[in-house]
């Protein structure tokens, strides 16, 4: 007998579609509410005609609703793919974005040219959130001593339990950017609040943590507080790469350049916009 009250996989992305969701955010949002792992894309197109049993079309509601509230879906999967690992995520951290692998790339890039020193080479990820970059990298290159910075305990906790999940011996501080810092680092990379505090873009982020979003009038705030501080932090010829706004890469190279840095320069992100800026520490 057909259970009429139980839509199908196909109805049940239509009507997310017809509220307006994108069919992605639906997609991994209905694989959640089935309790599948969210990469299961195309098992849901194989199972189109399955019918939505009851507890699954309550999770379903629930998601479906707190998505088109704004929440990320981040926060209602509880789960984000970030370089290839998969982090626990709520709203006590940003949502890790794509466009941050760009740093994470540019951070292995830049790393074979300092392995020809002696020892561990040590990392620093400053406003971890949740470890995102400081675990990628981590991973990425196990033959390294990544640190990792927030001055919230919030984001600490998620990230301390992320890299517990991945066993990934990355070490934490609890820190104002580099107030608890006290040693040298062969490369130092930050993705850290820029967004200016009057920025009208804050609507759409209400449900991520104001303290990962903004920084002072003109966004630039963090961003002057880690460049001013990184080069006493670095070894020679040490680099410091930051991920800023997509209109922020001039005033970011000027202030790596009056700091000190050279080979100053900026990385595009998957759009094409000029997304991290970073500068090398001169030889001694
Ligand atoms: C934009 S989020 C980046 C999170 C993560 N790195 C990522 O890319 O997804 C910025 C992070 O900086 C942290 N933060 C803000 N102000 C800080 C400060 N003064 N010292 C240390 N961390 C800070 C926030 O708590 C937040 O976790």
């Amino acid at each position: 007998m057909t259970d009429h009250s139980s839509p199908t996989l196909a109805q049940c992305l239509a009507q997310a579609q017809t509220l307006g969701m994108a069919r992605l955010d639906a997609q991994m949002l209905l694989l959640h509410s089935l309790e599948r792992p969210l990469h299961e894309r195309a098992w849901l197109l194989a199972h189109d005609t399955d019918l939505l049993s009851p507890a699954p079309q309550a999770r379903w509601q629930v998601a479906l609703h707190r998505r088109l509230a704004g929440e990320p879906v981040a926060y209602i999967t509880g789960r984000k793919e970030f370089f290839g690992l998969m982090l626990a995520i709520d709203a006590r951290v940003l949502d890790p974005r794509a466009d941050t692998e760009t740093l994470v790339d540019w951070a292995l890039a830049v790393l074979p040219a300092l392995s020809q020193r002696p020892g561990l080479l040590r990392i620093l990820d400053l406003g971890t959130g949740s470890g995102a970059i400081a675990l990628a990298l981590q991973h990425a290159r196990p033959d390294t001593q990544v640190w990792a910075v927030d001055a919230s305990e919030d984001a600490l906790s998620v990230a301390r339990t992320n890299a517990a999940q991945l066993k990934l011996p990355v070490k934490f501080i609890a820190s104002d950017w580099f107030s608890q810092v006290d040693s040298e680092f062969d490369l130092i990379v930050s993705n850290p609040p820029y967004i200016a505090d009057a920025d009208p873009h804050l609507a759409a982020l209400r449900h991520e943590p104001l303290q990962a979003l903004i920084s002072g009038a003109d966004g630039l705030a963090d961003l002057r507080r880690i460049v001013a501080d990184a080069l006493t932090h670095l070894s020679p010829s040490g680099w410091l790469l930051l991920e800023h706004g997509f209109d922020q890469a001039e005033a970011v190279r000027d202030l790596l350049t009056q700091a000190g840095f050279v080979q100053v320069q900026s990385q595009a992100d998957l759009v094409g916009h000029a997304r991290c800026s970073g500068g090398k520490k001169p030889p001694k």
